[in-house]
């Protein structure tokens, strides 16, 4: 990664706390993504701790940092709402669908995605596409199903590879999947991967897509919003 994408990052993620902060009560609970850039927010957000009401984490490396930062970590079951969500991607589209989970924490990400009212996206420009799927798309499978989950992923034209010595925060293994570009209905793929049996979640985010996308570029932050047609 160069020194002007780590700058984007940040840039992105510190634009993204001013619209947290603009946008949440005091006693809002904010949710935390995962990644590098995440690490960004969660740095930034250390100076304004007192001003919500929590976080909850979408994986131990998020929850150490923040407490790290004396900033307040919750479980999601001890929390009525989530007000706003905050985190990375791999890759996202004009819809706001995205390929998440090269850092492993997708299935909590989708969950914490799932409860909260609103989702911002911060990202390089790197990330940003027309279609999805040059990035492999990844798959938690609980191990003893890693075998049956392969032989549909390539029935499903992909070439999977296992994240050898990769064990997720919820104790399952990672699958990537290789070769969907370029990925036509995004929600169809979701659904598709999603029912196969053994399966916890994949990377897609497009049932749930991002509301809003802080797209950090030659030097400016950019807000976007989903492209609907
Ligand atoms: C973590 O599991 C991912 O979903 C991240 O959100 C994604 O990999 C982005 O990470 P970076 O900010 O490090 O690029």
């Amino acid at each position: 990664m160069t020194q002007a994408q780590d700058q984007l990052k940040q840039d992105s993620a510190e634009a993204a706390l001013k619209y947290v902060l603009a946008k949440t009560s005091y006693d809002a609970i904010v949710g935390i993504g995962t990644g590098s850039t995440v690490n960004y927010f969660i740095d930034a957000l250390a100076a304004s701790k007192n001003r919500i009401g929590g976080t909850v984490a979408s994986s131990e490396a998020s929850a150490q940092r923040l407490r790290g930062h004396g900033i307040e970590v919750f479980d999601l079951n001890e929390v009525d709402e989530v007000a706003i969500y905050v985190d990375g991607a791999d890759e996202i589209n004009p819809r706001l669908e995205m390929i998440k989970g090269g850092g492993g924490a997708l299935t909590r990400e989708k969950i914490i995605a799932a409860v909260a009212r609103e989702f911002v996206c911060i990202a390089d420009g790197s990330k940003w596409v027309d279609h999805l799927g040059r990035f492999p798309l990844p798959v938690e499978v609980i191990p003893m199903a890693r075998g049956y989950v392969w032989r549909q992923l390539l029935k499903l034209g992909a070439r999977p590879v296992w994240r050898e010595g990769v064990i997720t925060d919820n104790g399952n293994i990672i699958i990537d999947a290789h070769d969907f570009y370029p990925i036509g209905s995004a929600r169809t793929m979701e659904e598709q991967i999603n029912n196969i049996v053994g399966v916890v979640t994949n990377g897609l985010f497009a049932l749930r897509p991002a509301d809003l996308l802080l797209l950090a570029r030659d030097g400016s932050v950019e807000p976007v919003v989903a492209k609907t047609t």
